[in-house]
């Protein structure tokens, strides 16, 4: 019976189901559906107008427009929602959808007037305004426009929008979006019932007006140019949950010393790079509910501020880039953590504390990076398991790295670099290594096989260490790598031929080892080589001419080789190429090319057996040195890319004396030949290169005067031509030279009076030494008279006596150098395109992504 009434009661509703689906009518009105496919029509899918997506949301996007048409009711398809009762379309979900195209105000979706909730983030309408027509919403309370490459300014219409609770306009297009203070105003003004308001990124260069939305949950205005002092009311929202106000530095922000109305309420404070004055007060230690806090790069100084400490929920912690000082043990009463991030501060003191009991479980990235730690790292720790990212570079830590760091299972990213670490790199145990440095120690022993063995590994620097043994070709398996440094090392044997055939590394940089063999790697088309340093080592035989296929080539270092070749003057081919050194090997020849190496800044030839006259033609295709580069505007470097990782440093010869240049500017413009057996006279054209700020010609057989076209070189820096047979008198014209700091015209066979005035005035005898007919200054003769009391003058090597004088503008060269490790802000790509711009535009389009993504959880803030 009961069976019965089962089987009866399941038969009706089936059929009442039956019936309500075949009597209904398609619910979507025909005009909605429509203008939806008005919409689908007018953008079509792309799927790289969804780039971002997965980086922000960690969503596939997925093209929802796809599937609509017209066959089925509107309101069932994806990213749209009906009202049950009426069947208007309400809701409109179009986040990550991949559509590409123009936004005009005629669009068709304007005409779902009565769409309470309207997300378009993460598409591509670049080149589009936001209409006024938005502002006509007047159902709205949630707009999303994010990360959709909209532009221009945000229309004011927007603060019609009354019933508006969540608001996000954020953009990754640096201010690619204004704001406008008056609109500011009235969106913070009129939005009454504003719960969330994010404008990350959005120009707003205001002040923040004292009266909004009480209402306010998430208040999330980063990178916006904020001005003035944040009132004080913001922090009397008594359902606050979200503050994000990072990277304002114009914004002065002062806690309140009173209660909180917040202080229930908020999870997240966000204030990295604000204007922070005062002092945490008393009242921060009632924020129980605060989680996550980012007081990076806030001035704080002095010993942990002790409302801190009452924080003992908090997961995600820091407070880099401060001047904190003190011992770091009593972190470990955050058990909590997820996230500590200390780097750039005095901290000092021993690394004990992270070995007690089994604290720290969920700890997934330490940063302590730039401190003054010191001792070993503890060998005994049981804790950290879930450790993904650990920073401890620059600090002044010693011992053997501890066996626990090489077994920790889902291990991403490692810096230990620039400390005192010892004894042998051991095999990793984790599978997922992204980023291994651990230049700058003392380690020893051979490149662990697990290390090459990684699928995913980005970033190998090792350099700076006694690291011994072969270069395996087990090495080319690393099908990701971008950056391999080994320099400065003990590593022998052969360079593995298969390196030319990575298809991905961008620096290459072997120098400073005991490599020897002929230079194996042929070079395949299509690589993404930058950087080749091959230097300081036992390299002999010919330049491989497989490097013509390096066509994104920059820089190349050979010097220091024993390299046996003529002239490889088809490197001119390689349209980026603008350092070449070859200096210090056995080239031989004359030099007679016709090839371009248009964009050529620094070349250094020097100390090898080039004979025959200086070539002309070579010094006629400098089209990059016949630029006066003045520094204009931000400096730019030559092949400056993963610049916080790897230094990529120049040796430059003033005077005899090496300097390392940790960046080369591109204005650092230099011709070294010297040290070879070129004969024959100063060509004019030489005068043409005005972008030079070296000139070295010194130590061959050259003769005939020294061409009055050298006084053109407004920019030259340092002039040498000692050591040959040029003769005649220097023209009185190169007073001219007023940046002029070094000067060498020793040992040739001019004559007559020594020019005075300007630069001239400051030179010392050994600038003209061992040119028995010169006369005039310095004082030691006096061109006057004409007594010329031949004065024997002792040989002087190369003015190693005289102080060197700083012919490079270093500070120049160290502005925008040094950046911290933990770039600010959620919203990465921003500072990666401010902070790394040639860096972004070099990067291969999916690559970038791969790295941002991966380098976006490790050094991301939130
Ligand atoms: C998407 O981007 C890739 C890589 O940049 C490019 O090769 C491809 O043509 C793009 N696709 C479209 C449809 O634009
Ligand atoms: C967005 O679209 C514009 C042109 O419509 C195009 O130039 C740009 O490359 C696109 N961006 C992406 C990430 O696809
Ligand atoms: C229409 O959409 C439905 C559901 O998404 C799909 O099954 C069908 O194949 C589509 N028809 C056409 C003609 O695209
Ligand atoms: C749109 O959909 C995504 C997930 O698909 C969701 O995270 C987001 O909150 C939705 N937007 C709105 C406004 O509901
Ligand atoms: C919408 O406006 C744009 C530019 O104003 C125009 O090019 C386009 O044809 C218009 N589209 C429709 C459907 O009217
Ligand atoms: C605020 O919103 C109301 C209601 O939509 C509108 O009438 C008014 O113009 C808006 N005020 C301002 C200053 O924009
Ligand atoms: C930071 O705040 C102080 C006062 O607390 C003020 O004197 C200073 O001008 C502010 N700096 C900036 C850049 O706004
Ligand atoms: C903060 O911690 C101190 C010391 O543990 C304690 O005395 C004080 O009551 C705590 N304050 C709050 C508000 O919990
Ligand atoms: C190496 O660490 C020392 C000590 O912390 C620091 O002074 C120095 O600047 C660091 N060097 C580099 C290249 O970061
Ligand atoms: C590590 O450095 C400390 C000084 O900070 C020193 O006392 C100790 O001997 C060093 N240990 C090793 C193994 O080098
Ligand atoms: C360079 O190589 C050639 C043979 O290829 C040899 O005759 C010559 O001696 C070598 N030069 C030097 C300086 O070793």
């Amino acid at each position: 019976m009961d069976c019965v009434k089962l089987v009866f009661f399941m038969l009706y509703t089936f059929l009442g189901q039956l019936v309500f689906s075949l009597s209904l009518p398609h619910l979507c009105p025909e005009d909605q559906a429509l203008a939806l496919l008005q919409f689908k029509n007018m953008f079509p899918i792309n799927p790289n107008a969804s780039d971002y997506c997965f980086e922000f949301t960690e969503f596939h996007s997925y093209p929802k427009t796809l599937t609509w048409n017209r066959s089925t009711d509107c309101c069932s398809w994806d990213g749209v929602h009906c009202d049950k009762m009426t069947g208007q379309v309400i809701e409109l979900n179009l986040t990550c959808s991949g559509l590409q195209g123009k936004f005009h105000s005629n669009c068709s979706l304007f005409q779902l007037s009565n769409l309470k909730s309207l997300d378009l983030s993460y598409n591509n309408f670049s080149g589009s305004l936001i209409s006024s027509k938005f502002g006509e919403f007047s159902s709205l309370t949630h707009l999303d426009l994010s990360v959709s490459s909209f532009s221009g300014q945000i229309p004011s219409e927007i603060s019609y929008l009354t019933n508006l609770n969540v608001l996000r306009i954020t953009t990754v297009d640096p201010y690619g979006l204004r704001a406008g203070l008056h609109n500011f105003e009235l969106l913070l003004k009129n939005l009454t019932q504003l719960r969330e308001r994010k404008l990350d990124s959005v120009n707003i260069s205001s002040t923040i007006p004292l009266n909004f939305s009480s209402c306010l949950t998430v208040l999330s205005l980063p990178y916006t140019q904020l001005r003035g002092v944040l009132p004080e009311r913001v922090f009397h929202l008594s359902n606050l949950e979200f503050l994000h106000l990072s990277s304002n530095p114009q914004l002065t922000v002062r806690f309140p010393t009173t209660t909180w109305k917040s202080s229930a309420s908020l999870m997240k404070l966000y204030l990295y790079d604000v204007n922070f004055t005062g002092r945490i007060p008393e009242s921060f230690s009632h924020l129980t509910s605060l989680h996550e806090l980012d007081m990076g790069y806030t001035n704080l100084s002095g010993p942990i501020p002790k409302p801190l400490w009452n924080l003992t929920h908090i997961e995600i912690l820091y407070l880099d880039t401060n001047h904190l000082e003190g011992t770091i043990s009593q972190f470990s009463i955050f058990e909590k953590l997820k996230t500590l991030s200390l780097g750039n501060n005095n901290f000092d003191g021993r690394l004990e504390f992270i070995s007690f009991n089994r604290s720290w479980m969920q700890l997934e990235l330490l940063e302590l990076s730039s401190n003054s730690l010191t001792g070993p790292i503890p060998s005994n720790v049981s804790g950290l398991r879930n450790l993904q990212s650990l920073y401890l570079s620059s600090n002044y830590l010693n011992g053997t790295i501890p066996s626990w760091i090489f077994s920790l299972p889902s291990l991403e990213a490692l810096d230990l670099s620039n400390n005192t670490f010892s004894g042998k790199i051991q095999e990793f145990k984790s599978k997922t290594l992204y980023i291994v440095t651990l230049k700058e120690n003392k380690l020893e022993g051979p490149i662990p096989k697990s290390l090459l063995n990684q699928q995913f590994l980005l970033l190998l620097l090792l350099s700076h260490n006694n690291i011994s043994g072969d270069i395996s070709s087990a090495i080319c398996n690393l099908k990701t790598l971008l950056l391999l440094d080994l320099k400065s090392n003990n590593l022998e044997g052969t360079i593995p031929q298969c390196l030319g055939e990575m298809s991905t590394v961008q620096i290459l940089d072997l120098s400073n080892n005991g490599l020897s063999g002929t230079i194996n790697p042929t070079f395949t088309i299509e690589n993404q080589f930058n950087i080749i340093k091959l230097n300081d080592n036992k390299l002999q035989g010919k330049v491989p001419s497989s490097l013509i296929n390096c066509e994104k080539l920059e820089f190349l270092d050979l010097s220091n080789n024993e390299l046996n070749d003529t002239f490889p003057k088809w490197l001119g081919e390689l349209p980026h190429l603008q350092i070449l050194k070859l200096r210090s090997n056995k080239f031989y020849g004359p030099i007679r090319t016709d090839n371009l190496f248009a964009q050529i800044r620094v070349i250094d030839l020097s100390s090898n057996g080039f004979s025959g006259d200086l070539p002309v033609n070579l010094f006629q295709n400098f089209q990059a040195m016949k630029k006066n580069g003045e520094n204009s505007g931000t400096p730019k470097y030559v092949a400056d890319i993963y610049s916080y990782y790897y230094e990529n440093s120049l040796i430059v010869t003033t005077k005899g004396l090496d300097h390392e240049l940790p960046r080369v500017l591109t204005t650092q413009i230099i011709i070294n030949l010297s040290g070879n057996r070129f004969e024959g006279c100063i060509p004019n054209i030489i005068g043409d290169l005005v972008g030079l700020r070296t000139l070295n010609l010194s130590h061959n057989v050259l003769e005939g005067h020294i061409p009055e076209s050298l006084q053109h070189l407004s920019v030259l820096e340092s002039l040498d031509l000692s050591c040959n047979k040029i003769g005649g008198e220097i023209s009185q014209q190169f007073v001219s030279l007023t940046s002029l700091e070094v000067l060498n015209l020793s040992h040739n066979q001019l004559v007559g009076c020594i020019p005075k005035g300007n630069q001239f005035n400051t030179f010392e005898n050994n600038s003209y030494q061992g040119n028995d007919g010169l006369r005039g200054l310095p004082p030691s003769r006096d061109c006057g008279r004409d007594d010329r009391v031949p004065q024997k003058t002792i040989p002087v090597e190369l003015d190693q006596e005289e102080e060197d004088s700083p012919m490079i503008s270093w500070q120049a060269v160290l502005m925008g150098y040094g950046c911290g490790l933990v770039i600010g802000l959620s919203v990465i790509y921003i500072m990666w395109s401010t902070q790394y711009p040639t860096w972004f535009s070099r990067m291969d389009l999916k690559l970038e992504h791969k790295i941002s993504t991966i380098m976006k959880r490790h050094k991301k803030r939130y």
